[in-house]
C-alpha cells in the first residue's frame, strides 16, 4: 500500500545497493570496496575529532577538506564541491543542472543510479547503446540533449573512454552540463580534471570511497567551473547545509593529504587486478580491459548466474546484474592477493579447469 506516498515516489524504482551480508563471513568482492584499510593518518584524524567538539555543527563548507583537495589537485577552492558520498554529489548535480522534463543522455550500460536520480527529479533520459565491445559510440552523444552523464571508467564494465573522445562530447554539447563520474579513475584511468579550465560545462565527480578506502565515511567531491560549484552549493543549502560531519571532514582531509599511502595502495590494487585478469583469462573467461578496481568477466560455457550462486555457496560474493546484454557477466571487485587467489582457485573448480 502506497496510499500516502507522493505520486513521484510511488512510481519510483530505487537503486539496489550491493549486499552487505550479516549472517556469515564472505570474501566480499561485490561492492568495489578497497580491500586495504584507509590511511592511518585518516583514522588518527577521525579519532582526534571524536571528542567534545561534536556538540558543535561542522563547517558547512568542509573547509579543511576543500583546502586539502585544492592543494592536491591544483585547483582553486571555489572550483570544488564536497558532499556525503559521490552519490549525493551526483544527486545534487542532477538537480542543479537538469530541469524537470528535460531529456538527458547516458549509455544503456552504466551506473544504475543515473536513471533513479532522473526518475526522482522528473528528468527524462535517453540511453545510448554501447557497442557490442562495450565501447561508447560517442557521436551519439553529440548534441540534441539537455545534459550528458558519463561514468569514466564506466561501471560495471571498468572500461575507459579516452580524452579525445571526451573532448568530442564536450565540444558538441557546449550549452548543457556534462557530468563525468570518475569514481574509479585512480586505478589507472586519466582524469578529465584539467579540462575544467577549457570547458565551463564540465563537472568531474570523484569519491574517497574506492581509492582512499573510505566507503564507510561517505565523502565525495566534484571539480568544475566556479559557476557550476555555486549551483551545487545552492542545491545543498536548500536541502541540508551540513552534509559532511566533523569526522568525515577531518578523516577525508587527512586521507587526501597522505599521497604516498594513496599511491601505494592504488598500485597494489592495480597489480592484483592485472594478475587476476591474466589468471581468469587462462581459465577461459573473457575479461574486459579494466581501469577500475573490478573486473567484468564472462564465460562461454558457464552462465554467470550459475557461477554467481556457486561462488556464493563457496563463501565468495560478487555482483550479478540480471539485465539485458550483461546477464552473462559477473562484476568482481579486486580484493587482497589472497582473496583473489581463492577466487581464481574456486573459479577453476567451478569451470572444471582445476
Ligand atoms: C560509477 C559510480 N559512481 C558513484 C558511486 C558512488 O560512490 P560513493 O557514493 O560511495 O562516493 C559508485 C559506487 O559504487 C559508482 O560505482
Amino acid at each position: 500500500m502506497k496510499e500516502f506516498w507522493s505520486s513521484r515516489i510511488r512510481d519510483l524504482t530505487p537503486y539496489t545497493p550491493g549486499e552487505q551480508p550479516k549472517e556469515r563471513r564472505y570474501i566480499k568482492l561485490n561492492t568495489n570496496e578497497n580491500p586495504y584499510p584507509p590511511s592511518p593518518r585518516a583514522i588518527a584524524a577521525i579519532q582526534a575529532e571524536a571528542g567534545e567538539r561534536l556538540r558543535l555543527y561542522p563547517d558547512p563548507e568542509g573547509t579543511p577538506l576543500v583546502q586539502a583537495l585544492a592543494k592536491r589537485y591544483g585547483v582553486a577552492e571555489n572550483q570544488i564541491f564536497v558532499g556525503n558520498g559521490s552519490d549525493e554529489v551526483l544527486a545534487f548535480a542532477f538537480q542543479a543542472f537538469f530541469d524537470p522534463g528535460a531529456e538527458i543522455v547516458f549509455p544503456d550500460i552504466t551506473y544504475s543510479f543515473y536513471p533513479v536520480y532522473a526518475g526522482m527529479f522528473g528528468i527524462r533520459y535517453r540511453t545510448v547503446p554501447l557497442r557490442r565491445d562495450f565501447t561508447v559510440p560517442v557521436e551519439q552523444l553529440y548534441g540534441g540533449n539537455d545534459g550528458v552523464v558519463l561514468a569514466n571508467p564506466n561501471a560495471p564494465t571498468g572500461m575507459e573512454l579516452d580524452w579525445n573522445a571526451l573532448r568530442g562530447v564536450l565540444e558538441h554539447n557546449p550549452d548543457v552540463t556534462v557530468i563525468v563520474d570518475e569514481a574509479y579513475v585512480d586505478f589507472g584511468g586519466t582524469s578529465a580534471l584539467p579540462l575544467i579550465r577549457e570547458y565551463p560545462n564540465l563537472l568531474v565527480v570523484q569519491t574517497t570511497s574506492k581509492s582512499r578506502a573510505l566507503a564507510g565515511l561517505r565523502v565525495g567531491f566534484a571539480f568544475g567551473n566556479a559557476n557550476l560549484i555555486s549551483a551545487l552549493n545552492c542545491v545543498k543549502n536548500s536541502i541540508n547545509s551540513y552534509t559532511l560531519d566533523r569526522l568525515a571532514i577531518a578523516g577525508a582531509a587527512a586521507a587526501v593529504e597522505d599521497e604516498e599511502y594513496f599511491r601505494t595502495q592504488c598500485a597494489k590494487v592495480i597489480h592484483t587486478r592485472e594478475e587476476t585478469a591474466r589468471r581468469l583469462s587462462q581459465l577461459g573467461f573473457h575479461v574486459l580491459p579494466s581501469k577500475s578496481n573490478f573486473l567484468f568477466v564472462s564465460h562461454d560455457e558457464h552462465p554467470a548466474s550459475e557461477l554467481f550462486s556457486a561462488l556464493r555457496e563457496n563463501g565468495i560474493l560478487v555482483r550479478y546484474f540480471a539485465q539485458p546484454r550483461i546477464d552473462n557477466f559477473l562484476r568482481i571487485s579486486i580484493g587482497t592477493d589472497e582473496d583473489m587467489r581463492t577466487l581464481v582457485k574456486t573459479m577453476g573448480k567451478l569451470t572444471g579447469k582445476d
